[in-house]
């Protein structure tokens, strides 16, 4: 079994519904943050982060995905035509990007049944999950510095962000202690699903990046679907935990919920303001505006 983490799983096959009537025709993952498909975003942080293997699990209607990393020859012929050479290697860089694999979920049966549809490609090795609705902006980027943990510490790594005060209860919460030399990683004991602020078992927001061994793939193949028929990731890692050393950790960085209509407004502004092309002119339009 390779102890490195080689591939990186992206669930998804949802139905994207808090972004209707968007995504009624597109994947929720294919929407832009500025002009780059979320998924994309995902896809250009495992590579920096050392991944060689991607693998979308993809549902109906999906198709739009696995064609964006694919060669586009219609294009690629007529930008080559015209003589547009930097949107010619802008086209063929994505499609030469990594190797991009797809499975399909048939029907969207939860998280943790999206990530067990990838168990054949993933094989026997720790992998990587990455949420394509959480955008993060990060360096070095945020599934970098959670392989560095998995390789000091050797197991499990759920991405966390502090969240103070009641917001915390929109999350799965971490519960556990923090490693008295690395204060950023904790030594998880237990998650809890959306509680409230004031039984919450840290400020431990639990988000969308997430490196497993391969033993959760037979955990979550013996987990029953919960209240609304979903299997969770969530129900197959709190098994993992009883059999393995699993840790959270703090990323530095900021992320952002693009699959919510607010928070792809505020990661729109805050990509749009780093552009050099066009930062500042966005600034000063922005400080017009209030
Ligand atoms: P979400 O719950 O955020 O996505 O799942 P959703 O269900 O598409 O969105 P809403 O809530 O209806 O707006 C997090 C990630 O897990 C994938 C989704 O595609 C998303 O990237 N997912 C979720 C699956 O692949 N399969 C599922 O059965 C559920």
């Amino acid at each position: 079994m390779s102890q490195r983490v080689r591939k990186a799983v992206f669930p998804a096959a949802g139905l994207g519904t808090r972004f209707l009537p968007a995504t009624k025709v597109i994947p929720k993952e294919m929407l832009p943050v500025v002009d780059k498909p979320i998924l994309q975003y995902g896809v250009e942080e495992a590579i920096a982060s050392g991944i060689e293997h991607i693998i979308l699990v993809t549902g109906r209607g999906k198709g739009a995905m696995e064609d964006h990393f694919d060669i586009s020859f219609e294009l690629d012929a007529t930008l080559e035509k015209k003589g547009k050479k930097e949107l010619l290697e802008l086209s063929r860089g994505i499609s030469s990007m990594a190797r991009v694999s797809s499975v399909r979920q048939k029907e969207p049966l939860g998280l943790g049944h999206a990530v067990l549809c990838a168990k054949e490609l993933v094989g026997d090795e720790p992998f990587a999950v990455i949420l394509p609705d959480d955008v993060i902006d990060a360096a070095p980027p945020c599934l970098k510095q959670m392989i560095g943990v998995f390789n000091e510490k050797g197991g499990s790594v759920l991405a966390t962000m502090t969240v103070e005060g009641p917001g915390i209860s929109a999350y799965g919460v971490l519960a556990g202690a923090p490693d008295p030399q690395n204060p950023r990683i904790y030594n998880c004991t237990g998650m809890v699903e959306k509680p409230k602020f004031e039984v919450a078992p840290s400020t431990q927001a639990i988000i969308g990046r997430y490196i497993l061994t391969p033993r959760v793939f037979e955990l979550l193949e013996h987990t029953q679907p919960g209240a609304v028929g979903e299997i969770q990731l969530t129900d197959g890692i709190k098994a993992l935990l009883k059999e393995e050393k699993v840790f959270g950790y703090t990323f530095e960085g900021k992320r952002f919920d693009a699959g919510d209509k607010f928070g792809m407004l505020q990661a729109t502004v805050e990509f749009a303001l780093k552009r050099p092309e066009f930062g500042e002119k966005f600034r000063a339009y922005l400080k017009g505006l209030v």
